[in-house]
């Protein structure tokens, strides 16, 4: 049986007043009251436009800001009664302005539709959204930096597989990670262009037959320029799934920082000391420290990108032009955008009180036969072909593990065994030094390129 709410009815439409399990199932206000400051910043600028163009006079102008300005210390007060039954915060904040300055605040709406009203808003939330992740992005970059600089020259075992592969230094292992970060930066400030587009004028989907001014709206609001065309203007979500694609892959980056610090701070590792403050123990186990920051972080790379998959298949095969699916673009965003702030906030207050065990680091480098290549590459540069210094380095490193010992403690004489082309020079090559100085091109892991790649990054940012 429906259950009628009799104390309003939606419009003089309607003859029926809405269901009232309807009414709440509708509503988005108690999520989409964030955008309330937004909501103000838009309407004050579309009645700014309409006095400019004619269209209200300055009086009613002047009464919507007032009405607006009291209503914008109201919220924040906390002193604002927000109500489902005005469904949204575009007509929460609207109804309240009527009660404020009476036939003024009618007015407001002309020439708009919440349908051209809610893509603004979201825009402009957004922008200052993506301007708050860029600043924590651009401290966690400076972090690494400085990580990076004071280890240069610390040596550590490079992987592939999860094997030790070849001696890098921890700054180059570093600057991988700022690399990645950079690249979201870049794409960050390129979504934020697509962002930058005023939809206001695009009324309900076809504009306005009030001679409005789309570009004088778009300079008060700080737009780049207004959109092309209506309907795609109150239809186009593309920049809210550019903008989660974007912050699903700086998830994707940081759940990468994250298991390597997981790794790295286990016992088995022991490669690096994790700040006290960012870690927590066992109720039961008290020998416990558990990296709890970087695993909280790597299990939010998950809501990421279900948010980027929620978008889509919120988007796909919707007809021209707004659809009321699209109020569900608003928790996946705020979801979004809060959960990366808190992460890159919790990665750049963190990476500064990181702490490399160096001695270990350097120790595994060299447990791992990681100058293998090394020695191959020696060998060639003696005249042999790459594939028979291959072979003949397999077997000298067959013969380490079978005793125990690194290639560097192999006796000269046990060296020529595999090669007479071997001679006592040999060993500058096999020291973990000596492989890390070699790679000395851009894009190398020699203490002076890693050196030189951090003073090129610095005057990039
Ligand atoms: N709350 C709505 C949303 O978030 C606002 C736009 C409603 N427009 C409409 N024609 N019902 O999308």
């Amino acid at each position: 049986m429906t259950n009628i709410n009799t104390e309003k009815l939606s419009s003089a439409r309607f003859a029926e007043a809405t269901d009232a399990f309807v009414e709440v199932f509708t509503a988005s206000v108690d999520f989409d009251q964030r955008m309330a400051a937004q909501d103000i910043e838009g309407s004050i600028a579309h009645a700014t436009m309409l006095a400019h163009c004619g269209i209200l006079t300055e009086q009613e102008r002047d009464d919507i800001i007032r009405g607006l300005t009291q209503i914008s210390a109201e919220i924040a007060s906390g002193a604002f009664v927000w109500s489902i039954k005005q469904e949204d915060v575009h007509m929460n904040i609207e109804a309240r302005l009527t009660d404020l300055i009476g036939i003024a605040g009618k007015k407001l709406h002309t020439g708009r539709s919440r349908n051209d009203q809610v893509a603004t808003d979201i825009r402009l939330y957004m922008r200052h959204e993506i301007n708050q992740i860029s600043a924590q992005l651009t401290r966690l970059q400076h972090a690494i930096l400085n990580l990076a600089e004071q280890h240069f020259d610390t040596i550590m075992p490079g992987f592939t597989h999860l094997q030790v592969a070849q001696p890098i230094t921890f700054g180059h292992h570093l600057m991988a990670w700022f690399e990645m970060l950079s690249r979201d930066a870049e794409r960050l400030a390129d979504c934020l262009k697509r962002v930058n587009v005023l939809p206001l004028g695009a009324a309900a989907l076809a504009g306005t037959s009030y001679p409005i001014d789309r570009y004088k709206t778009a300079e008060l609001l700080g737009f780049d320029r207004p959109s092309a065309n209506s309907l795609d203007s109150v239809s186009d979500r593309d920049f809210a799934i550019e903008f989660t694609a974007v912050g699903s892959l700086i998830m994707i980056h940081l759940s990468r920082f994250s298991e390597e610090l997981i790794l790295w701070s286990s016992a088995q590792f022991d490669f690096i000391d994790m700040p006290d403050a960012f870690c927590t123990g066992s109720s039961i186990m008290p020998q416990k420290k558990n990296p709890d920051v970087p695993e909280l972080v790597r299990g939010k790379s998950g809501r990421v990108t279900g948010n980027l998959m929620s978008l889509l298949m919120l988007m796909k095969s919707q007809p021209l032009a707004y659809n009321k699916d699209n109020q569900e673009d608003k928790e996946p965003l705020f979801d979004t955008a809060d959960t990366l702030i808190n992460c890159l906030r919790a990665y750049a207050d963190m990476i500064p009180h990181l702490r490399a065990k160096k001695d270990n680091m350097y120790n595994s480098a060299k447990r791992g036969f990681a100058t293998a290549t090394d020695l191959a590459d020696y060998l060639v540069r003696k005249g042999m072909a790459f594939r028979d210094a291959h072979e003949a380095v397999g077997l000298a490193v067959r013969l380490g593990v079978d005793t125990g010992r690194d290639l560097s403690e192999l006796s000269l004489e046990e060296l020529q065994g595999f090669s007479a082309l071997i001679t006592a020079d040999v060993f500058d090559y096999l020291t973990l030094e000596g492989s890390v100085a070699a790679r000395k091109h851009i894009g190398g892991t020699a203490p002076e390129t890693v050196k030189a790649a951090i003073a090129t990054a610095r005057l990039a940012m």
